[in-house]
């Protein structure tokens, strides 16, 4: 089993301290580049995919020499990262406090290998439910699979919320260029009434297909949307019987789902052992299959069991997710950064960034340790991020003269799907994303700066420090099989972050206590009478409600 040790009880947790004290804190990355002409090659990785495309890692930009990725690397080995990786791939339990394996890798071994869990192979199980959500996404986009009147579906609507909707919908925006016309997707996620009502507004139920997504299919918003979905159905379609034809399941709970009124024959199951914020790639991500067509939902399986492959086999020196959950760990707990800023440079993947906040810091946000003790340094970062150029016209004054170090990752493909006038904009998105990261790393100094004629009071304003970590992280192009890459690398950076920190980064207790005080306080709201319980403010508030709300 894990390490039941604190990380900064290890050797080299201790060692980096140092390191830190002695080189880290004062490390110039423009020196270390004037130093050693080789330092690019030697900082940078380049994966190579199952189907030959390459996404290059460009890590030297950051704040470390190779004495201090040795040093890192050492933490992971004390930290038993390794072994650590070795039980989630054999299907261990490695979600401690839920007594759960934790096998999202398993849903991609589309090399069929033997994984089990519990000494059942979970190969079989996973391919059967892929070939039923190949047969019906086939059909929904030939047209065959027909609504109550006999027509095509038009529109998707997935009905989920958290890992039940940010993964496909992140995944659909990202390869929106391998969509085809006359079928839409939409996701209804938020409780407010208004995402409901603004998605259903324009939509026919004769043309429409739900997909209710949820693992649990006890979860409060989804299944209050579902049942409001269901009366916008029932009041156009008039019989139940039509049910079956416009609402599939894509769940883990089968009695549930019958509950509901779904035909189990339309429901696509996974297992306990995926967890939400890793599951589109189960059955959550039909509507991501039906939109861009199976073989793309394939290819993106396949390029994420690629990156499964090398952060399975690579030693960690050359580990590149491994790398950037340890550089993570650096800037966390070494410098003290708070924040990790992902930027993508493409528009199409601009919900990105949402969709790894739940990744990142729904996994390790702990502050317990897998020891049941408390951590006594700083876990899980806050991860922010909007896409490129947009982000650089808001926020990045901070990343570039803030007081505070916000470690990088900067996102682009080479090709672009719209390579519009010429090619014109993607040179321009292109020359920001190089030009972002050199600025960050070398910044300007005084005499640059008076050099450029400013003079007094001014000229610290127009001074930039430099020396801000950014990784860039360059692919061909975003098909579906680089997604896949991408969010298995993100997953494993994820992964070496909270076995380093010696944390459970599967389980959520912690969104738990708001749930349950939201159903309390929700039995209130349907009384009249004033509420007498609480602490001075939400009684305050919930009676302020009452009387502004009627
Ligand atoms: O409340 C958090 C959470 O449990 C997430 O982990 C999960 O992705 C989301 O809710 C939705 O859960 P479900 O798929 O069971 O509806």
């Amino acid at each position: 089993m894990s390490s039941f040790k604190l990380a900064s009880e290890l050797p080299a947790w201790k060692q980096l301290q140092e390191t830190y004290n002695s080189i880290g804190k004062d490390f110039s990355v423009k020196d270390a580049f004037a130093k050693d002409s080789s330092r690019f090659s030697e900082f940078s990785r380049t994966f190579e995919n199952f189907d030959g495309s390459k996404i290059l890692f460009d890590f030297s930009k950051n704040l470390v020499n190779k004495e201090i990725l040795n040093q890192l690397v050492q933490l992971a080995k004390e930290a038993n990262v390794e072994q650590l990786r070795d039980e989630m791939f054999a299907g261990k339990h490695i979600n401690t406090t839920e007594d759960r394996a934790v096998y999202h890798v398993a849903l991609r071994n589309r090399a069929l290998r033997k994984m089990a869990v519990d000494g059942k192979d979970t190969a079989k199980e996973v391919d059967d439910v892929l070939q039923h959500m190949k047969e019906f996404s086939n059909e929904v986009r030939d047209g065959k699979w027909t609504g109550y009147t006999g027509k095509a579906i038009t529109d998707v609507v997935n009905i989920g919320i958290g890992g039940s909707d940010l993964g496909p919908v992140m995944v659909t925006e990202a390869l929106k260029a391998y969509s085809k016309p006359n079928l839409d997707v939409h996701f209804v996620s938020n409780i407010d009434g208004t995402h409901l009502a603004e998605t259903l507004k324009n939509l026919n139920a004769e043309t429409t297909l739900f997909l209710i997504a949820s693992k649990t299919f006890t979860t409060a918003e989804t299944i209050t949307n579902a049942n409001s979905a269901k009366k916008w159905f029932l009041e156009q379609a008039k019989d139940a019987s039509h049910i079956a034809k416009h609402f599939a399941a894509l769940s883990t709970n089968e009695e549930e789902v019958a509950k509901f009124g779904i035909d189990t024959k339309n429901m696509f199951g996974f297992e306990n052992w995926v967890g939400g914020r890793y599951s589109v790639w189960s059955a959550i991500g039909l509507s991501v299959a039906i939109y861009i067509g199976f073989d793309n939902f394939e290819q993106f399986l396949k390029g994420a069991e690629a990156v499964d492959q090398h952060f399975l086999t690579t030693p960690l020196e050359n580990n590149i997710p491994a790398l950037g959950g340890l550089l993570s760990v650096w800037y966390n707990n070494f410098y003290n950064a708070q924040t990790h800023l992902v930027v993508p440079f493409d528009q199409y993947l601009h919900r990105f960034p949402a969709y790894l906040q739940q990744l990142s810091m729904e996994s390790n946000g702990k502050s317990v340790t897998r020891a049941n003790v408390h951590a006594n340094y700083e876990t899980g970062t806050i991860l922010f991020g909007e896409p490129a150029t947009n982000a650089q016209h808001s926020f990045f004054q901070l990343v570039h003269q803030g007081t505070k170090l916000i470690p990088s990752d900067f996102i682009l493909a080479a090709q672009s799907h719209n390579p519009i006038e010429n090619n014109l904009h993607q040179k321009m998105l292109a020359s920001n994303f190089f030009a972002q990261a050199e600025a960050l790393m070398v910044g300007k100094t005084t005499e640059e700066v008076k050099a450029e004629g400013a003079t007094g009071g001014l000229v610290p304003h127009k001074e930039f420090s430099g020396n801000r970590p950014t990784t860039s992280i360059l692919a061909q192009k975003i098909t579906p099989s680089t997604l896949g890459a991408l969010i298995a690398y993100y997953e494993h950076v994820t992964f070496v972050e909270g076995a380093v920190w010696n944390i459970n980064s599967f389980d959520q207790w912690g969104v738990e206590l708001g749930k349950v005080l939201a159903k309390v306080i929700g039995k209130e709201l349907d009384s009249e009478k004033k509420v007498e319980s609480h602490d001075a403010s939400t009684r305050g508030l919930i009676n302020q409600f009452k009387d502004w709300s009627i």
